[in-house]
């Protein structure tokens, strides 16, 4: 049998992961590999990663390091430091005090008309008989929930759509090559300039928004830094839409390709939550996070030393056989909301009631409106980012 490559660039994994990870789970399940310089171990089945992800001396940064070299002294590492998804204790115990606040179940509860205001308006805008989900719809509504929440204005979008989906590349850094490099550096500029101007207006002339409350919170004791706070609007911003937006985009397609589970919905509105964790788990947004072990482990694929580099394949464990029952089938009445989806330990996703409401409010419509979907293109054509997995375009049409 050949031996198992693993090229995060490689269109084929892009457009197939799956294909990979089978083989991964079943013949390497913790795979020693070099991505982009580094030696890491690609975690792929469902029990390992949980057991990473839990594990409260696993580390997001390795030891003697608080941002990747490849970022030098620019604005990008700058912005890693200040993100508390790359934070490690004991900072990111104090930011995510700060951050997780305005997203806790009641104050997110009593943004639910509002968030209910935005979806209804977006599909009533939306053509009867067909659609280019992706930008017709998916990216509208996450974008225009956060930038409600923050207060940002609508005028902005465009570049800020634009900044991020340049950004979204600083995770996985060495992977992409010098001019990844350098479009990451500019997109973390222009973050910092933009969040920078927008928090000083609000400490002069609070709005009564989110921002403002935060900017309140500025060189406070128990508050944050300036640089902190627009660490942290940046990653509300890009961390909530892109993968609420991917999500949405799955459900036409998974509809499209099993209409069988669009009916099962539309006969069995209660299944609505539980469909939008299924769906959370079949398309994994975010295909892997990283993490740096604090100490020897045992895991069912082996034994790990303190110190590895661990990429942690959510999609894969997302679809792990030894977990879940058919896991490539898109199963609306599967009540597993145990997945990988929103990571897990202490940075599990600050965003994920957020998430979850959208997705919900999305799919009511999607079921309310739509008798059938059926895709106008071959394939779904796949964005060039393994991380952060989405659908470019998705051309259909609709009969309601
Ligand atoms: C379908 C939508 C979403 C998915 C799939 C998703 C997924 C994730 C994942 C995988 C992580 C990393 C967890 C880890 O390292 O273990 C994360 C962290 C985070 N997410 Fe989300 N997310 C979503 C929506 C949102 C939204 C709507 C927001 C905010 C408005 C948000 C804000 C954050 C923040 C701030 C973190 C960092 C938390 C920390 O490091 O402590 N996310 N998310």
């Amino acid at each position: 049998m050949s031996a198992i490559t693993f090229d995060p660039l490689d269109p084929q994994l892009l457009a197939a992961p799956q294909i990979v990870f089978e083989r991964l789970r079943n013949e390497a399940p913790l795979l020693k590999t070099v991505v982009g310089g580094q030696t890491v171990r690609l975690v792929s089945r469902y029990a390992d990663v949980a057991r990473i992800i839990s594990d409260p001396s696993a580390r997001m940064n390795p030891p003697d390091s608080d941002a990747p070299a490849v970022y030098g002294d620019g604005p990008a590492a700058a912005l890693w430091r200040s993100a508390i998804s790359m934070m490690d204790p004991p900072q990111h115990t104090l930011a995510r005090r700060v951050i997780a606040r305005p997203f806790s179940h009641r104050r997110v509860e009593q943004m639910r008309s509002m968030v209910a205001d935005i979806v209804n308006e977006t599909f009533s805008q939306l053509p009867s008989n067909q659609l280019e989900v992706v930008n017709d719809l998916a990216l509208k509504v996450p974008m225009q929930v956060i930038c409600k929440f923050l207060g940002i204005p609508a005028e902005d979008w465009p570049s800020l759509q634009a900044w991020t989906s340049d950004f979204l590349h600083i995770f996985l850094p060495n992977v992409g090559g010098a001019e990844e490099i350098a479009r990451v550096q500019q997109a973390s500029q222009n973050f910092i300039d933009y969040f920078g101007a927008m928090i000083d207006a609000r400490i002069a002339e609070p709005r009564g928004d989110m921002t403002s409350d935060f900017a309140a919170l500025v060189d406070k004791e128990n508050g944050i830094s300036r640089i902190g706070l627009i660490g942290a609007l940046r990653g509300l911003l890009t961390a909530g839409f892109e993968t609420t937006a991917a999500t949405i985009s799955a459900a036409f397609l998974g509809f499209a390709q099993q209409p069988e589970q669009l009916t099962l919905l539309r006969q069995n509105p209660e299944l609505i939550p539980g469909a939008v964790d299924e769906l959370l788990r079949w398309e994994t947004p975010v295909q892997v996070m990283v993490r740096y072990l604090g100490r020897d482990i045992e895991l069912d694929g082996g034994s790990l030393q303190a110190g590895t580099a661990c990429w942690l394949l959510l999609g894969s464990a997302n679809h792990d056989p030894r977990h879940y029952r058919h896991p490539d089938k898109l199963d609306v009445s599967r009540t597993a909301t145990d997945h990988h989806a929103f990571g897990g330990g202490r940075h599990f996703c600050v965003g994920a009631y957020l998430a979850r409401l959208e997705l919900q409010l999305v799919l009511q419509q999607i079921s309310q409106r739509y008798r059938r979907i059926e895709l106008q293109c071959e394939s779904a054509a796949r964005r060039g980012n393994f991380q952060f997995r989405s659908i470019e375009t998705l051309p259909v049409a609709l009969a309601s």
